[in-house]
């Protein structure tokens, strides 16, 4: 399924401009375009690499169109303009605060019902972590998901690989054979899924030194948290050879809805909704 994205030439300007955020030649800010709250990314680079990675991120957005995943509205040569979610993103919600098992579970399966419908797309997001991840609405459920941020992502179909580790967020939710320079494999967002189910849950993530595990000089991980029901899929999504863990986005679901149904709390419904 294709949306229609609006192809604009010139450059729109935005209504009451907030700063979101500043990462090297994007600029993020929230406002108002066209009497609806949105999010606007700028490129504010002229390096050749850095254009080619800004459309490289508003290709792979345009492709998408999955209600756990941010719709693009419109692009210009230098902007992408996104529906602004209210309701903040996970990681303002796990500021201060864990989820308990009922909520960590939904919200990845949220994230991982998005993934699914990525990988089936030939897409891996490569940067999948709560930061990325907003909440709609505000609350920590499945259908509130809305994934954003294909700055890292990589596509089958797209000629250009471009992540030649030019940028690198948190190592925390970075697979180890990411952290190696392998792109592309779908496996690898299970990985952060699993990172991200653990944080949910304990309030930090598996490793305290994420550099010394991805650089495999350390192994010493932090107890896993929550229920034990949910401990042998989160070990699987952890695993550093991708070949251990769950075979695919949709095995990861099923395994973390038979732990829910195992808990008494049910299985999830409506994921794709
Ligand atoms: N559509 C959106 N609505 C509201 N907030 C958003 C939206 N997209 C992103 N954000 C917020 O802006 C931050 C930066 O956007 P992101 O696309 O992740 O850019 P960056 O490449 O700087 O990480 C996100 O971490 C999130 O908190
Ligand atoms: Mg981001």
């Amino acid at each position: 399924m294709m949306r229609d994205v609006l192809h604009l030439k010139e450059l729109q300007s935005v209504e009451s401009p907030v700063p979101v955020s500043r990462l090297g030649s994007v600029l993020t800010q929230s406002g108002r375009w066209r009497d609806q709250a949105v999010l606007v990314k700028t490129l504010v680079s002229d390096d050749p690499s850095d254009v080619a990675r800004f459309r490289h991120e508003g290709a792979v957005a345009e492709s998408l169109a999955h209600p756990r995943i941010v719709p693009l509205l419109a692009v210009t040569p230098r902007q992408l303009i996104f529906p602004f979610i209210t309701g903040g993103s996970l990681r303002e919600y796990l500021d201060g605060t864990q989820l308990d098992a009922d909520q960590a579970t939904a919200v990845t399966l949220g994230v991982l019902s998005g993934a699914a419908y990525l990988h089936r797309c030939g897409v891996v997001h490569q940067d999948l972590k709560p930061e990325n991840v907003m909440l709609a609405g505000g609350e920590p459920t499945a259908a509130a998901v809305r994934i954003v941020d294909f700055g890292m992502s990589h596509a089958r179909n797209l000629p250009l690989d471009i992540h030649s580790g030019t940028r690198m967020g948190t190592p925390h939710f970075m697979a180890p054979e990411q952290f190696q320079g392998v792109r592309g494999d779908p496996r690898s967002d299970l990985y952060s899924a699993g990172v991200l189910l653990f944080d949910a849950l304990a309030g930090h993530p598996p490793y305290e030194d994420a550099l010394g595990w991805l650089a495999g000089i350390r192994d010493n991980r932090a107890a896993l948290p929550g229920p034990a029901a949910l401990h042998p899929v989160m070990l699987a999504a952890l695993a550093r050879d991708p070949d251990e863990r769950p075979g695919s986005a949709g095995a990861m679901i099923e395994a973390i809805q038979v732990a829910r149904e195992a808990l008494g709390l049910g299985r999830v419904t409506g994921l794709d909704g």
